[in-house]
């Protein structure tokens, strides 16, 4: 396979990761699985998994949504690895190592093709989308989870949140050639290829509907996954940055605080002239 270098590529990688995705799964799935519905119409359904990491969501959508088959696919072979080790066993779900934005699958092959947590982290979100209209059938959905680091809310901290996301993680974002501000622009940009019925629901991670530690967890693994990155990239100091973290787990652990992490969960049909339009470049 081509190498694809992009400046995440190590904390997207790393074992604070593998972390991360088991936590965010726990947290976020039990209301984003109530969205899916509107995709998932019927049993037998054919889908994959863009960027599937350790497979907690390929799993979960195979068990929920009775699918004819779930194929997942990442770049990183440890993930791979870990969800093929994890979930061979489950029927209809398989996992292999690919690029999302050279797929290895023929045109119209998929009745829905699911992108989640991955395209703020990526300098070519557009290449991946135009991938997934490509292998999605005619009539088909695609769905995203779209991160955007502006829909995160902290109180009371000791520190700037906005700042931190801002500054911080965003600079470092930019200069890795990605965007922490994707979340926002999906609906538009669906729209401008042709995509048709967009929806967008947001979903609600915040410490009254999910358990406080489960979220302060998240930014646990955030912190030690991207500490080190964020400090090289954005020219901050180490302490700086875990500083600013630490905030964040103090609040989201605080017994009257309040934190919230709002994720667009995004969903829209594929028609024929999305396909038309994107294939033409
Ligand atoms: C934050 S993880 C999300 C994993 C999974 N979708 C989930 O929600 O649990 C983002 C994943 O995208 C993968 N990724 C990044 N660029 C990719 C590419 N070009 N093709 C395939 N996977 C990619 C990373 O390796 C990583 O596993």
């Amino acid at each position: 396979m081509p190498e694809y270098e992009y400046g995440q590529k190590e904390p997207m990688e790393n074992e604070a990761m593998v972390r991360t995705l088991d936590a965010q799964a726990r947290a976020i799935w039990p209301q984003e699985k109530k969205f899916l519905k509107r995709i998932f119409t019927r049993p037998g359904l054919e889908a994959l998994d863009v960027g599937c990491g350790t497979g907690e969501i390929s799993s979960r959508i195979a068990r929920e949504f009775s699918t004819k088959h779930v194929t997942g696919i990442d770049l990183a072979e440890s993930h791979i690895r870990l969800a093929k080790k994890r979930f061979d066993g489950i029927a209809g779900v398989s996992f292999q190592q690919a690029d999302a934005t050279t797929m290895p699958f023929e045109d119209d092959t998929f009745d829905i093709a699911l992108c989640r947590h991955m395209l703020q982290a990526i300098p070519k979100p557009l290449a991946v989308i135009k991938e997934m209209i490509r292998v999605i059938k005619p009539g088909g959905w695609l769905y995203s989870l779209a991160e955007d680091y502006g829909m995160l809310f902290f109180h009371p901290t000791k520190y700037d949140m906005d700042e931190f996301f801002g500054e911080y993680g965003g600079k470092a974002a930019a200069k890795a050639g990605s965007d922490l501000r994707h979340g926002r622009k999906m609906p538009s940009v669906l729209a401008s290829l042709k995509c048709v019925d967009v929806e967008v629901n947001y979903l609600c991670i915040d410490t009254l509907r999910v358990d406080r530690n489960l979220l302060a967890d998240i930014f646990v693994h955030w912190r030690d996954g991207f500490e080190e990155w964020i400090s090289t990239n954005s020219g901050k100091s180490l302490e700086e940055v875990r500083n600013r973290f630490d905030d964040m787990i103090d609040c989201t652990r605080g017994k009257d605080s309040y934190a919230v992490w709002l994720i667009p969960s995004i969903s829209a049909r594929v028609t024929a002239e999305a396909k038309h339009a994107t294939s033409r470049g």
